[in-house]
């Protein structure tokens, strides 16, 4: 059996490996081509910031949004607050594989980590149901389309592809509803629209255990944030947003 001290090595360099931190000056930033086709260097800050579109890392959370993913893991094995773990927008399914190899690591067997993605990208914005969907255009970026065979392929690069992994393939609005999923641990949404956003929280926030964690990666972008204001105003939902980067937040479920 690993040691504690073991299990921290691997956790961290995991997160460097997912971050693609080890080789940090070789990192490009693809998001500064968003209207002009070019590649950067990417800036280190903004990097751990979560706030570029890296070309090697195998996520773009960056380190702040990953140590988050950490301690709220932590907090689900400390407490044994039941459930599986789950992320909605998983891209290269680098958060993901984090998730498996924290699992791993500490010998659990007996939790899943579902990858839900249409792994072709978003969905062009439904504007009539969803207005403040209305003019995003992520849906036009090829960067964010990544299949089902690349995320596997990552995932046996960390020797981390079992059966405790499964995967969701469609729009969310098609998946989410039939999905197979017991209880959550941790809902970790990462969709970019209010549509996507939207969806995952009616069809798994009543899957969370008490005490569960449910992260919001997109809350500074204008198409996420009023569906989570929304959705937490329908359901009556008073647990504080707390702050992780400029980016994202998380709450607690601290109720049924
Ligand atoms: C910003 S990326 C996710 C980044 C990822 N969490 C990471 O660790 O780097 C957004 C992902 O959400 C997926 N997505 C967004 N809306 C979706 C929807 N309604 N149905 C299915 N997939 C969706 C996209 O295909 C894309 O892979």
């Amino acid at each position: 059996m690993y040691t504690d001290r073991g299990k921290e090595m691997y956790i961290e360099l995991l997160k460097k490996a997912i971050l693609f931190e080890i080789w940090q000056e070789h990192e490009q930033d693809l998001l500064v081509g968003w209207f002009v086709k070019r590649e950067m260097p990417a800036d280190p800050e903004k990097k751990r910031m979560g706030e570029i579109w890296p070309k090697f890392a195998h996520s773009m959370v960056g380190r702040m949004r990953m140590d988050n993913l950490q301690m709220c893991m932590e907090t689900v094995l400390n407490e044994n607050i039941e459930g599986d773990f789950i992320e909605t927008g998983v891209w290269r399914g680098g958060a993901c594989i984090f998730m498996c190899g924290f699992l791993k690591v500490h010998g659990i067997e007996d939790r899943k980590v579902w990858l839900a993605d249409s792994f072709q990208g978003l969905p062009a914005p439904n504007e009539i149901k969803y207005p403040r969907d209305k003019g995003a255009g992520f849906h036009t970026f090829d960067y964010l389309r990544v299949s089902l065979e690349q995320v596997q392929g990552n995932f046996q690069k960390y020797d981390l592809l079992d059966g405790n992994v499964r995967f969701l393939q469609g729009w969310f609005k098609d998946t989410l509803p039939i999905a197979p999923i017991d209880k959550l641990a941790i809902l970790r949404l990462d969709g970019d629209l209010y549509e996507s956003t939207m969806d995952s929280l009616t069809n798994l926030y009543d899957k969370v255990s008490k005490g569960g964690f449910i992260i919001i990666d997109d809350y500074a972008l204008p198409t996420c944030e009023p569906a989570v204001t929304d959705f937490r105003r329908e359901r009556n939902i008073t647990e504080p947003l707390i702050r992780i980067d400029n980016h994202a937040v998380y709450w607690r479920k601290l109720k049924d």
